[in-house]
């Protein structure tokens, strides 16, 4: 095309005197392209303006007369893709403004004005990946086209505002347009991709954005999960909306280990009543403390093995009762990894009769002290956790529901103490009865001995009488 040019060039050199200058223009895909064209000689009358494009014909003409031509090939869906925006003829510009630029406008484009002809070259900038959505953990390939491409252009790629060494290295396929990296599917590797091209001392960049399909939430591993003992918690593993896996299966992490891991027990979880195969996440029903940990998510996607890890992290409240005070309880808000929290703050929140919460803010720190006699502590005490980018969760204390039982309990205890003062009256009586009832016995026992003393006593004293008698005769 510049050697056609440069011949066109030549013979119009020959022929006008006038010289072929090529202006080079670049422009990513999507945007608006604005190829230069400057009248040298401003004149007052309006001249007729041609731009076409090597091979494709005329792109848009104005006439003398004023009237505009857009070749059809540049109309989409009835509005024109290419114009010559007119606050500028005045100041003898003819740009043409190419709107949401597509590879295939790359290429030679000819501005006309009364005959002296001015040669744009337009390329066309655009970051591409093969497949357009890699499945995690596939090969893949991003591509910096540039159409044309400039010979002696260099590349370079920006991942996430950082530079990107491929590990391939960049695939050159001789002459084509084409600039490749071929990398394995990995979240590192998601987000947005720029490919930097240098070419004549100028810089110039494309962007897009690569997502992978896998398991898209969580994100990405060892993501932080916080609940409160008691509460229900869902661990997310929700896969793209094209996956249908053969198989999830849910695994808790060995403390300490980094391979090692534990089925979950069935009864401990209970799948997401979804009616969605991509979604495999699972609800822990009544979390207790040791539920902290890690867990992973494992399922089977087109012969692979997908995997995703996630950290459970549980709050739960200590209480202790200060010696010295001891209408006052201690509250401390306890998690089982504090590595990401920054802040923790108290609220009390308390309902109406209508049942309306109200929320205020009381203290900030990790403990708090409150006197369980006042009836203005009644309600529920929730310590707030966060780090700098907000609330991570809660955990609350039933201040009102402890008050409730302590006071049933010490009603139960003075109910008690009544039970066993009655009973304890009635075992006296008892007691009292059995006693009297002893001492009747013992007197009836006396009463019955007497008569066989009175016998005794009868019998010695008979016998004496005989004796008396006896002698009395003697
Ligand atoms: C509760 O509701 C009733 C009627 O809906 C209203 O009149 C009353 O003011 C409410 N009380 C409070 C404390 O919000
Ligand atoms: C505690 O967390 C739950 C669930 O995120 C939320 O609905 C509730 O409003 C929070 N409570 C407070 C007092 O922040």
């Amino acid at each position: 095309m510049l050697m056609k040019c440069f011949i066109f060039g030549m013979f119009t050199f020959l022929i006008t005197g006038a010289q072929c200058q090529v202006t080079e223009v670049f422009a990513e895909a999507g945007s608006t392209a604005v190829l230069p064209c400057k009248s040298e000689h401003p004149s007052s009358a309006e001249p007729t303006i041609v731009w076409s494009k090597a091979n494709k014909g005329t792109v848009w003409r104005k006439q003398r007369n004023g009237l505009e031509y857009c070749g059809s090939s540049w109309v989409v869906n009835g509005t024109k893709r290419v114009q010559c925006p007119h606050p500028q003829f005045d100041r003898g510009e003819y740009n043409l403004h190419v709107k949401d630029v597509r590879e295939d406008d790359g290429g030679v484009y000819i501005c006309r004005i009364e005959n002296q002809d001015q040669v744009v070259m337009l390329r066309v900038i655009a970051v591409s990946f093969s497949p357009a959505v890699p499945l995690l953990l596939d090969t893949f390939s991003v591509n910096c086209d540039v159409t044309p491409w400039p010979n002696g252009a260099s590349v370079r790629w920006i991942l996430n505002d950082s530079a990107f060494v491929p590990r391939t290295g960049v695939i050159s396929n001789g002459d084509t347009s084409e600039r490749i990296v071929k990398e394995r599917a990995t979240e590192q590797l998601i987000g947005k991709w720029t490919c930097v091209v240098g070419h004549r001392g100028k810089m110039v960049q494309a962007s897009a954005a690569l997502s992978l399909r896998g398991i898209v939430q969580p994100s990405s591993d060892n993501t932080k999960l916080y609940a409160a003992v008691g509460s229900l918690v869902t661990l997310p593993c929700v896969l793209s909306h094209d996956l249908a896996p053969l198989r999830a299966d849910w695994e808790k992490m060995e403390p300490g280990s980094l391979f090692d891991a534990l089925p979950l027990p069935s009864y401990s979880y209970s799948p997401l009543t979804s009616k969605h195969s991509w979604d495999r996440s699972i609800n822990l029903r009544q979390v207790a403390f040791k539920d902290e940990g890690k867990y992973r998510c494992h399922v089977v996607v087109e012969d692979r093995w997908l995997k995703r890890y996630m950290q459970l992290v549980v709050a739960k409240i200590d209480t202790s009762v200060s010696s010295k005070k001891k209408d006052s309880i201690t509250l401390s808000c306890q998690l089982s990894d504090t590595s990401e929290v920054t802040n923790y703050e108290w609220v009390h929140v308390t309902y109406d009769i209508n049942g309306t919460q109200s929320v205020v803010s009381i203290h900030k720190g990790k403990t708090l002290t409150i006197s369980q006699v006042s009836e203005d502590n009644w309600g529920e005490w929730t310590c707030r956790f966060s780090n700098k980018d907000g609330i991570l969760g809660n955990v609350t204390y039933h201040g009102q529901m402890m008050s409730g039982l302590r006071g049933q309990k010490s009603a139960g205890i003075q109910q008690n103490t009544g039970t066993i003062i009655g009973l304890s009256v009635l075992l006296l009586v008892l007691l009292l009865v059995l006693a009297q009832m002893y001492k009747n016995h013992q007197r009836r026992k006396r009463i019955f001995q007497y008569p066989a003393l009175e016998t005794i006593v009868h019998t010695i004293s008979n016998e004496r009488e005989q004796r008396e008698r006896c002698q009395v005769k003697m």
